[in-house]
């Protein structure tokens, strides 16, 4: 197949690309959209066979279902039942943003989409470009992020290339992600709400205006074998180089200081960029500052995949603490690791 490239950076002066984008979406066709947090590969929500496919092109098992996105919270009442006030108070903050709702499913939403689940995970996305689509599109987008199945996330159109090229009718290049890691899952069908996945709003903000949220266990650690998490997806070895990683989780400074002196010639390293040169015969690639978690979410896919084109057998990571971004970043770091952690103290 013959994947088109529209270039969309922005949504004046480009209605007739983004009309063409959301014409092959409306007809049962796949296009990857960029938005704030990662590249999306998007399809008609409503639409089982364009569904079936999106499992297709990315390797997908089909149990982990898809989020739909869509461009103001009053479509919620055409999808879910039951919305419980606090997901109106959270759209009102946080949307469009990073933030993603599981709500309960009307019966319009395929059962394909939802992973056969009776809830359905819902987002707005602030990426301009990806809200012109989906309004044009006039149906809810289902779109995980556009990697292949178990790759780190896509944040530029050339990892959604490198994944996706023939395999689905477009991809749209929006520019690199503003974010750079996926939204932040909040479950509002339990009591208290539980956090499944963090992400690029932080869980400080959501609790600011809901109060308790409970973080469910597969968040930092590794289910139990045969153990079913809240959110499918989180079950599954994710964003991993081809090389085994581990994480060093520690004060700055003592964490530096042990991949030093664990290191080897076939080394990579991810670290902060204070700590860079510490690694001279090592392939290094720079997370930003100790002190900078939102460049460090930015950078943290493109560092994890940009080993794959090395020699690099084994990767050291440095892992920030888990304020604000850094329980997403730090999440991703050891997913990548399949949960192989050192603790330095
Ligand atoms: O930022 C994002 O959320 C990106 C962009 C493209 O919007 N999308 C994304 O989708 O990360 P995906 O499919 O890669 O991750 C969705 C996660 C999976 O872990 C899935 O298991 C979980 O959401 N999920 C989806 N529906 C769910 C539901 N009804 N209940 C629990 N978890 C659900
Ligand atoms: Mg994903």
């Amino acid at each position: 197949m013959r994947t088109k490239l529209f270039i969309i950076h922005q949504v004046e002066g480009f209605q007739e690309e983004i009309d063409q984008a959301a014409h092959i979406i409306r007809e049962g066709g796949l296009v990857a959209i960029p938005t704030e947090t990662v590249y999306g590969l998007g399809a008609d929500a409503l639409n089982e066979d364009a569904v079936r496919r999106i499992y297709e092109a990315k390797g997908r098992p089909s149990n982990n279902p898809l989020i739909i996105h869509v461009p103001s919270a009053d479509w919620l009442e055409d999808y879910c039942r039951d919305v419980p006030e606090v997901a109106y108070r959270l759209a009102e903050q946080f949307w469009p943003g990073p933030l993603t709702m599981i709500l309960q499913a009307k019966d319009v939403v395929p059962k394909r989409t939802t992973g056969g689940l009776d809830t359905v995970a819902v987002r707005c996305p602030s990426h301009p470009v990806a809200l012109a689509i989906i309004r044009a599109a006039g149906v809810p987008v289902a779109a995980p992020s556009a990697n292949t199945s178990g790759r780190p996330s896509c944040t530029t159109a050339q990892h959604v290339i490198e994944d996706m090229a023939g395999k689905i009718e477009g991809i749209v290049d929006g520019g690199d992600c503003a974010v750079g890691v996926e939204s932040t899952i909040i479950d509002l069908t339990c009591e208290p709400p539980q956090l499944l996945r963090p992400g690029g709003m932080p869980l400080e903000d959501i609790q600011a205006v809901i109060g308790t949220v409970r973080i469910n266990g597969a968040v930092t650690s590794e289910p139990a074998p045969g153990e079913v998490p809240r959110a499918p997806g989180m079950a599954y070895r994710h964003y991993a180089p081809k090389a085994p990683v581990t994480v060093v989780v520690g004060e700055p400074e003592r964490s530096a200081r042990f991949i030093q002196a664990n290191v080897g010639r076939y080394s990579g390293v991810i670290c902060f960029d204070e700590f860079a040169e510490r690694y001279p015969e090592q392939v290094v690639q720079s997370l930003g500052s100790v002190e900078d978690k939102a460049e460090q979410a930015r950078r943290v896919f493109d560092a994890l995949r940009a080993f794959d084109s090395t020699q690099v057998q084994e990767i050291y990571a440095q892992c920030p603490d888990s304020d604000g971004l850094g329980l997403a970043v730090g999440n991703r770091l050891k997913k990548a690791a399949g949960f192989h952690v050192v603790e330095v103290r």
